[in-house]
């Protein structure tokens, strides 16, 4: 069994008297240590895939294997610990604590978990060692990115999933963040999961799942992946 297997997902939101289909039968896998691109247009059902995946939100039909077990049967006690404990969450907006400095935003995360990397460490590693003691608004969107990819893998998680992580970043900054992004996956092994509607970002994934009117419309495996230095978009 993969490490993830997401198998027959469907999810419906009642707004009023309209339904809106979400996912429709969604199925993919995913292997331990991927990089993965959840590429599609708008409305496609992307950030719901990345929910469900990361427990924020549940399906209403399907099977959603973490790790060989089904999130899909948590009741919510169980999938607050699995959020907690397992899940790694960045999002397109960075969401720090600005009266935090990025240290104490880092910290906030790995203290939750029993066993967290170092804040001050991790910070290192993505090239902040020397601004852990500024708060978010005396540090560029890109830095504020870095710090919130910093919080989501202090915790070590399973998965770290990330929803248009750089759709508020320049060209060259965001770069920098998917640079970092396939460096936890390549030389570190987690299992990373984008969310992006620039098709153009592909060639970087090992896994390239792509949506289309809250379905699957085909899933490509890239064998050998491209370098982010290399690519231009
Ligand atoms: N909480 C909600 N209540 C009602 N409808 C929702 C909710 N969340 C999502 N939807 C609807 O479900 C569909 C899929 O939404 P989703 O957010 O997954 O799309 P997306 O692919 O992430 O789009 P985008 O690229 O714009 O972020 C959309 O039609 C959206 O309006
Ligand atoms: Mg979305």
């Amino acid at each position: 069994m993969a490490y993830i297997e997401m198998k027959n997902s469907s999810k419906r939101y009642q707004t009023g008297d309209t339904e809106i289909i979400a996912n429709k039968d969604v199925s993919f896998e995913i292997e331990k240590g991927e990089l993965v691109i959840i590429l599609g247009a708008s409305g496609a059902g992307k950030s719901t895939v990345l929910n469900i995946l990361g427990g924020m939100d549940t399906n209403d039909e399907g099977q959603v294997f973490i790790d060989g077990i089904d999130i899909a049967q948590f009741n919510s006690h169980q999938r607050t610990n699995y959020r907690r404990d397992d899940v790694g969450f960045v999002f397109q907006f960075y969401n720090l604590v600005p009266n935090l400095t990025a240290k104490e935003n880092v910290e906030l995360a790995s203290e939750i978990v029993a066993d967290a990397l170092n804040p001050e460490q991790v910070l290192i590693e993505v090239g902040l060692g020397n601004r852990m003691n500024n708060f978010p608004a005396q540090l560029s969107g890109g830095e504020q990115q870095r710090v919130a990819i910093a919080r989501a893998v202090a915790k070590n998680p399973k998965i770290l999933l990330c929803d248009e992580p750089t759709g508020a970043l320049d060209y060259q900054t965001g770069k920098q963040v998917l640079k970092i992004l396939q460096e936890m996956s390549h030389a570190k092994g987690a299992t990373v999961i984008i969310v992006t509607h620039n098709a153009s970002l592909a060639p970087i994934a090992d896994r390239v799942i792509h949506m289309h009117d809250a379905g699957v419309k085909e899933i490509r495996l890239n064998p050998s992946p491209q370098d982010i230095d290399t690519l231009e978009y």
